[in-house]
């Protein structure tokens, strides 16, 4: 019998929570304890990671202003996601822990030894989602006055994987030989500098962690441009992605299985996750209710539009809510996200596409039903895509404790009775368990 089964992971940030929702923690999340429950959680519902979102700037995109953001508690404040990382990771046993971290930001020597750190802490349960940056206003706290093009960006960003990548060999598996008797705890010849000097780099080493038990975390990327798809191709173990549907996703993994195997890495040690944002209710009414309810909400378009502002630095505060988009536009950003947003062609209005696909930014198929009936409709999908499975979220990132557990005693359930996702872990580490099926 072919396993059918397909991998769950969860996307989120350490930004308020749904904290105008009943069910919401209550707005203010910072002791890390809402985001450790979370984790908690996930795991009871046995998925394979949960990955924190990042961005290094309080965006002001949105009207001009970083008033809209602050006040609506849109993407800021935003905590820093690899201590929170270590948290969850060290209140659970099997879920991994996915912090995103820029190329931009971090010299490549601290992200490698953080990185170590953390997996060390998690007993090989990190993973790091990989990113350049995206924003003038990013790059404006590093010493920047804009963005480097996108293609400096992943130039700089490859020769970044290489240095890490040296980092994490330079100690031996087994250097570590804790000797009481001759009095050696680490094996000198068996750690060496790297020497590394390349075009943006320069970086002696050797690393000072002992090797984690991953060696290296997992990589996670969402390249979408075809220089970003080459980069997640060429590194990822994983990558997540925002499709158009069914055939988008269908073509995105395609494309990347395709990109992959022409460098000779085997195409199933990647597993592409794509991002859905259920809506689930005690019937189908009820959720169509609900979704209604949601979109047109008053400030669920604003708080899209604010996010989407925020990511490829286009005001879309200046266009008319009630018409298509004036032209097709174009970001030195997040450009597969906008592309995906902006549905060129589609004549929808800025209204309708801020709603389209089951709500948001971050949508790949409509999902709206009982648990049951969206189970059999990611069932049918994955089984039309081919794999790897999912990234569940909500529209803006935003989670009550009521959508977590919908999710985790809702849907959950019914896709394991239905043969689809895993009902126990298998292995300690994430790698593994990503690589199980
Ligand atoms: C699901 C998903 C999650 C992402 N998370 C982040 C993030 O946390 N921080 C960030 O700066 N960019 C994030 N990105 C942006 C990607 O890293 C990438 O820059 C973007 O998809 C555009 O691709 P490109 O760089 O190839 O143009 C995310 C993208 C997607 C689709």
């Amino acid at each position: 019998m072919t396993d059918k089964r397909f991998h769950l992971a969860w996307f989120m940030n350490f930004t308020p929570d749904e904290w105008r929702a009943p069910f919401g923690q209550g707005g203010y999340p910072w002791d890390g304890q809402f985001y450790i429950e979370m984790a908690q959680t996930l795991e009871r519902a046995c998925f394979d990671y949960i990955m924190i979102e990042d961005k290094l700037m309080v965006p002001e995109t949105f009207g001009g202003d970083r008033k809209f953001s602050l006040a609506n508690g849109m993407m800021a404040p935003k905590h820093d996601p690899a201590p929170l990382a270590v948290a969850m990771g060290m209140a659970t046993r099997n879920l991994g822990v996915v912090a995103t971290m820029s190329t931009m930001a971090y010299p490549p020597f601290m992200l490698a030894r953080l990185s170590s750190t953390i997996d060390s802490l998690t007993k090989g349960r990190f993973g790091w989602n990989v990113v350049t940056s995206a924003e003038d206003l990013a790059a404006q706290n590093f010493g920047m006055d804009v963005l480097p093009p996108r293609e400096q960006r992943y130039a700089m960003a490859d020769e970044y994987m290489d240095v890490v990548g040296q980092l994490f060999d330079s100690w031996d598996a087994d250097a570590v030989v804790l000797d009481r008797e001759n009095g050696v705890y680490a094996d000198s010849t068996k750690v060496r500098s790297i020497d590394f000097e390349g075009e943006f780099f320069k970086v002696r080493g050797p690393l000072n962690t002992v090797p984690s038990p991953q060696k290296r975390p997992v990589y996670v990327q969402a390249g979408a441009s075809p220089r970003g798809r080459d980069f997640a191709a060429q590194h990822a173990d994983s990558i997540v992605s925002v499709a158009n549907g069914i055939d988008g996703m269908k073509a995105f993994r395609d494309d990347i299985r395709a990109r992959a195997e022409k460098i000779g890495r085997n195409p199933d040690d990647i597993k592409v996750l794509f991002c859905v944002t259920p809506t689930l209710g005690e019937t189908e009414e009820d959720a169509r209710a609900k979704y209604e309810r949601g979109t047109t909400a008053d400030h669920f378009v604003n708080d899209v539009l604010a996010s989407i502002s925020a990511i490829t630095e286009i005001d879309f505060s200046q266009y008319d809510l009630d018409k298509p988009l004036p032209e097709k536009l174009v970001t030195n950003g997040e450009s597969g996200t906008l592309d995906k947003f902006q549905q060129w062609g589609s004549g929808k209005t800025l209204r309708e596409l801020a709603a389209a696909e089951g709500g948001g930014l971050v949508s790949s198929m409509e999902l709206i039903g009982t648990p049951a009936q969206v189970a059999d409709k990611m069932g049918e999908a994955m089984a039309e895509v081919g794999g790897d499975g999912f990234l569940i979220t909500t529209p803006v990132l935003r989670v009550s404790r009521h959508y977590l557990v919908e999710i985790a005693d809702g849907l959950v359930p019914e896709l394991q009775r239905r043969g689809l996702v895993r009902t126990e872990y298998k292995h300690q580490l994430l790698r593994d368990n990503l690589k199980e099926f």
